[in-house]
């Protein structure tokens, strides 16, 4: 039996295999989710036959496999019988292909009819693969933010050598990290034992590989980036030398990992990460609205902006003229410390938020970060010295020490985007028992 682990109760996926070589790699999530006591049953587009023959699936299922709208063995209306037999649906390898026919409502084979037919609280996982200059077609990225938009869970492509020779975005994202997506859908519904199992799997594959969380265990995310304006008259500002870099690498990393990620970005000309919301704002005081808006509905805040901690009492509102103005003094007060704030207000309303700073500093970088952390009440700091030419503003890379309560963790200098990744793994971390 398929599903002799968790027999009576077992979670119900239903695998819609499409044509594309990573078709092979289905047939890895398929056992990994039967390891963890799912019954997994599968719909294969003609296309995927190609690659993996219905021999390996009935195999793998002991039962008929579901190919065509007519004459299925399986049943008489075999694509309602299947969206509505499923507690979650998986579609793997996401050709460019079947996300347009997602996108448009197409129903002309039985997958996609069978992901049309899926009721609206069944939820579908979509981890496409396919060449990079397919993926990054502006219509394949339409159709991905309108399956966002609708509610898909993606597990994004990575980068690497394709199987086309191409190398670039559109590899498919790691088995694990699939299977996990699919677990984590299934977590609130599923028996006590697939979820155990489920756990015990991830906990097993990190212990064993000190790999990457592959899901994260919070689901939405606030991120603040780059510098902020302070206007002193209509064209002169106070700003600093933030790039906002290390907030945009973070808001795409933590998107990349399946989180609904809102990045408030203060004024800078980065383009905006695949899956991210993204709320541009010039001011701390726009920053600062902007952020308690997000926050209200986040898991987790990330301040990564360099927020102004002056902004100009009397800001003119006509440009200042030096011979008949004074412009020899600006009168300045404070802005509101944004992470000090959530800090503050993380456990209202009965919910525990996990809130990150980063602390900018130019000496005594770890005595200023623990002072900052403590000072601000944040769970997590990230410590940087940015006087160092290969840290902190404006560079590519980065050289942060992890503070929290129960310790430091110092991390070499590495890219920003892998800085941000190693950030989230920590945070994903300790959010477990941070909520816990
Ligand atoms: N921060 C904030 N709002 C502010 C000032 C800072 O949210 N008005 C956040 C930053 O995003 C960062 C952390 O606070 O996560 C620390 O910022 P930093 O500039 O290093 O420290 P300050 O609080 O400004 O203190 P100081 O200038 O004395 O170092």
């Amino acid at each position: 039996m398929a599903n002799e682990d968790c027999e009576g109760a077992a979670a119900r996926v239903l695998l819609c295999v499409c044509g594309g070589i990573a078709a092979y790699k289905a047939v890895e999530v398929l056992r990994l989710l039967q390891r963890a006591g799912c019954t997994v049953r599968v719909a294969s587009t003609e296309g995927a036959l190609r690659f993996v023959g219905a021999a390996t699936w009935e195999g793998l299922t002991h039962e008929p496999l579901a190919t065509s709208l007519f004459d299925d063995a399986t049943s008489a209306i075999p694509h309602i019988e299947l969206s509505g037999w499923a507690e979650v649906v998986l579609v793997m390898p996401a050709t460019a292909n079947v996300m347009a026919k997602m996108a448009m409502g197409m129903a002309d084979d039985l997958v996609s009819a069978t992901l049309l037919a899926v009721p609206e609280a069944t939820p579908i996982v979509v981890a496409p693969a396919m060449n990079v200059h397919m993926w990054k077609a502006a219509a394949t990225q339409a159709n991905v933010s309108v399956l966002m938009a609708r509610g898909a869970r993606f597990v994004m492509p990575v980068s690497g050598r394709l199987a086309c020779n191409d190398v670039g975005e559109g590899k498919l994202a790691s088995v694990e990290c699939i299977a996990d997506a699919v677990l984590a859908q299934l977590g609130a519904t599923s028996c006590e034992s697939l979820a155990e199992t489920g756990r015990e799997v991830q906990e097993a594959r990190e212990a064993e590989a000190g790999t990457r969380m592959g899901t994260l265990p919070f689901s939405s995310v606030v991120v603040t980036a780059g510098p902020t304006h302070e206007a002193i008259d209509p064209v002169r500002y106070i700003a600093n030398r933030s790039s906002g870099k290390m907030g945009f690498a973070i808001a795409e990393e933590a998107a990349r990992r399946g989180a609904e990620v809102t990045l408030v970005a203060g004024p800078v000309s980065l383009p905006t990460p695949q899956g991210v919301r993204r709320v541009d704002v010039v001011s701390a005081a726009e920053m600062h609205d902007a952020t308690v808006a997000a926050f209200a509905n986040s898991d987790v805040a990330i301040c990564a902006a360099a927020v102004a901690d002056y902004t100009p009492a009397h800001p003119a509102d006509h440009k200042l003229k030096k011979g008949r103005e004074q412009l020899d003094a600006i009168e300045l007060v404070q802005t509101a410390d944004i992470l000090a704030e959530l800090c503050a207000s993380k456990n209202d309303g009965g919910k525990r938020r996990f809130v990150v700073g980063f602390a900018a500093e130019t000496h005594d970088l770890l005595n200023n970060a623990q002072a900052k952390l403590e000072r601000k009440g944040c769970d997590l700091i990230a410590a940087n010295d940015v006087s160092r030419s290969d840290s902190g503003f404006g560079s590519d890379t980065n050289r942060v020490t992890l503070l929290s309560p129960a310790g430091a963790e110092a991390l070499p200098t590495l890219s920003k985007a892998e800085v941000a990744a190693r950030l989230v793994d920590r945070i994903a971390k300790d959010f477990v028992s941070y909520v816990r």
